[in-house]
């Protein structure tokens, strides 16, 4: 199988939208820098350091899930993944783009025997007593997924559930958890040890981010009947397509070199925005992927600079009734990345009533109509927009469409001359957590805070 993923970037450039685009020589003069990235993310995936640029090819563990899916989904109806940033967004990502909409609603027989998805990916406590309440544990399998095995979100989550588990079904519980973490860190890999759970690893080399194909993704994807083998094959192809350091010839560079060049034309924002509702979890997986990796504090020439372009998410033609005016004629900060399906699963025909202009059509037309008129609309505005299009979904061409999120990802992080792998940025959140919630070690940050709330009682600007 060819890509069938394209990236139509023709209306970033200056000949179809004016002054505010871009050039081919504009991205010809960033060919060096493209070849020096090509050249560092080989090095580093040759020195093992990108581990997300593996898990394509790694079809022998994509056959273990599926057989342990298929054995276990008999037991249960239901799958919930306990987890949280990119330890769930792919999960739902994938369910969404890969399954029924009404999913859940289904009964197991609509299903194929395989089971409901509930991603509960936050500590709200009202969200987890509501599942607590629709949730026959009995008939639950639960995926506990950290990377770290100490995120406390996902953590208290657990915990939770598990005692819940323990008390209706005793020794047995251990028979409704699978964990997904650290082949050998942490405290959930202890607790698989002790507690003799069912087990995937993360691998070490796989930043939570870049982790939707690895075990993180791959169990929920494959105990929902997502064919996970195709999905790799999918990424295996964009992986092929993108091998050369060519920017004309690699879409993840030329994706990464148009975005870049945006950026520093003044353009931070930028918005994703599918046609098709069940892309929609992909731009909140990107969202995550986009902001995470590239928002970065840099030393430049001895100077410090901060980085970073802000992703949005949106939906067509949903948010042409709630964000479009801004894109049209608001700030000139955005570039505008459309994704776009040629062959909608199901055809919905609207009826002829009265004579109506609309019951001559389709819904798939009148959806196609809107992407066109904004597409239109947009560069008559002069506002950048690339076209990212999949002819279909299945799990080859969003296999395709992942993987060419993340190498991009990669690429302009290599432009950017960030690490685009880490997040330092989050751990003072998740070090104020701790010492609020009583961690030993966290004395510190918890005179700090004490110090702050002071300041806050002294001064009160509140209304
Ligand atoms: O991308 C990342 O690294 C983060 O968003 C993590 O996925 C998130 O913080 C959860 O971490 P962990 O999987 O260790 O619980």
């Amino acid at each position: 199988m060819e890509r069938n993923v394209k990236i139509d970037y023709s209306n970033c450039l200056k000949a179809f939208i004016g002054e505010d685009g871009i050039s081919i020589e504009d991205i010809k003069a960033l060919q060096p820098k493209i070849s020096e990235a090509s050249e560092s993310i080989n090095q580093q995936k040759a020195r093992g350091k990108l581990g997300f640029m593996e898990l394509p090819y790694k079809d022998d563990l994509a056959k273990k899930i599926k057989t342990a899916a298929k054995k276990l989904s008999s037991k249960y109806e239901n799958f919930v993944v306990i987890g949280i940033g990119g330890s769930a967004l792919g999960n739902i990502a994938l369910q969404q783009a890969l399954r029924h909409p009404f999913w859940n609603l289904l009964d197991k027989k609509e299903r194929k025997g395989y089971l409901r998805l509930f991603v509960p990916d936050n500590v709200d406590p009202d969200l987890i007593s509501g599942l607590i309440d629709v949730l026959d544990v009995k008939k639950t399998l639960f995926n506990v997924i950290s990377k770290s095995g100490t995120t406390a979100e996902c953590m208290a989550n657990y915990f939770i559930l598990k005692s819940i588990l323990q008390k209706k079904l005793g020794k047995k519980y251990n028979e409704h958890i699978i964990v997904t973490t650290d082949a050998v860190k942490g405290y959930l890999r202890e607790t698989v040890i002790k507690e003799n759970l069912l087990s995937f690893e993360v691998p070490a080399n796989v930043g939570g981010r870049f982790s939707v194909l690895s075990p993180v993704g791959l169990i929920s994807a494959a105990f929902t009947g997502i064919d996970i083998e195709k999905l790799l094959n999918g990424a295996r192809i964009m992986d092929k397509a993108c091998s050369s350091d060519d920017v004309f010839k690699n879409p993840a560079a030329l994706y990464a070199t148009v975005q870049y060049l945006y950026y520093w034309l003044k353009r931070p924002m930028s918005v994703m925005m599918p046609y098709s509702n069940a892309l929609y979890g992909i731009a909140d997986w990107y969202r995550q992927l986009w902001a995470e990796s590239l928002g970065k504090e840099v030393n430049r020439r001895k100077e410090k600079i901060n980085v970073g372009p802000t992703p949005i998410k949106a939906l067509g033609a949903t948010d042409q009734h709630s964000q479009m005016q801004l894109y049209m004629e608001g700030p000139q900060d955005k570039v505008i990345t459309i994704l776009s399906v040629g062959k909608f699963n199901s055809t919905v025909k609207i009826p002829l009533i009265d004579g109506h202009y609309l019951g001559k059509h389709t819904l798939n037309e009148l959806l196609k109509s809107e992407e066109e008129a904004s597409r239109l609309a947009l560069t008559k505005a002069g506002r950048p927009n690339l076209t990212v299009s999949l002819p279909e979904i299945s799990p080859e061409t969003i296999g395709q469409l992942l993987y060419l999120l993340e190498l991009a990802t990669a690429y302009i992080g290599e432009l950017f001359d960030i690490n685009a792998f880490d997040q330092p940025g989050v751990e003072l959140g998740k070090q104020l957590t701790y010492a609020l919630m009583g961690r030993e070690g966290f004395e510190q940050q918890l005179s700090e805070i004490e110090a702050q709330k002071k300041k806050y009682k002294e001064n009160k600007y509140i209304i």
